[in-house]
């Protein structure tokens, strides 16, 4: 499903070479369910972004189903990426002038469309146990409904692979294990989740779990 074949990614910062991403080969298969852990500035964030095709590497290759992404050109590189994977950031980032449910919709606005689909965002609100909250902008809401919101928002289009940086970081702890019963849900149906967390018993559920440290990615036990 992806593959990262010795993957870098560097930053300069001021006079310094940050390696964010060392020499990182990884294959996730179709299905799978992967935990990242680490401490913070181990390129945990930076992993999922070349994970996902939102980072280019300075070297190293990038497939993605069989894809290799940055021979794609940029048109279809963003719609490669819209169709196949989905990412829930560390930060909710939701549209405040929009309602949750057009929240949810906003992805299929640049992809597929049809019937059904305000019916299935309302669904996958109800799902995160916001349904009370369908039609409220995201002001009313606290940080960890917003996160909720995003959640949902990430299934929308049914996308084979999700990408999830600290994805439960700010919800409380019965939230955060509806939320991963949700995910173990769908990886049952063939989602595929990345997942990076702090939390040592989420990741410990993971079928394949690694550990990020200074760059390097290594396996966890
Ligand atoms: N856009 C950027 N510009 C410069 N340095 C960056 C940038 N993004 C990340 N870094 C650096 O790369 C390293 C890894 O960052 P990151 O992937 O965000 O780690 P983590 O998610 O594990 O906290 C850190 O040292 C960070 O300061
Ligand atoms: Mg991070």
């Amino acid at each position: 499903m992806i593959k990262l074949q010795s993957v870098s990614k560097t930053y300069k910062d001021g006079d310094q070479t940050v390696h964010a991403v060392n020499d990182v080969s990884l294959e996730v298969g179709a299905g799978d369910f992967v935990s990242v852990v680490g401490h913070s500035g181990s390129g945990k964030t930076t992993l999922l972004s070349l994970m996902g095709g939102l980072t280019k590497p300075q070297s190293g290759s990038v497939t993605i189903g069989g894809t290799e992404i940055w021979s794609l050109p940029d048109d279809d590189l963003s719609a490669f990426r819209n169709k196949n994977v989905n990412f829930i950031f560390q930060f909710a980032s939701l549209v405040p002038t929009l309602t949750c449910l057009e929240n949810v919709l906003l992805p299929t606005a640049f992809g597929k469309s049809g019937d059904g689909l305000v019916d299935y965002a309302r669904t996958l609100l109800e799902m995160v146990g916001l349904k009370d909250k369908t039609n409220s902008y995201p002001s009313r809401l606290s940080g960890g409904q917003q996160r909720r919101v995003a959640i949902a928002r990430a299934f929308i289009n049914s996308p084979r692979v999700i990408l999830a940086d600290e994805p439960t970081g700010d919800l409380d702890e019965t939230t955060e294990s509806e939320i991963m019963e949700i995910f173990r849900k769908k990886c049952a149906d063939g989602t595929t989740f990345v997942i990076v967390t702090h939390n040592s018993s989420l990741a410990a559920e993971a079928k394949s779990r690694y550990r990020m440290h200074a760059g390097r990615l290594e396996r966890a036990s």
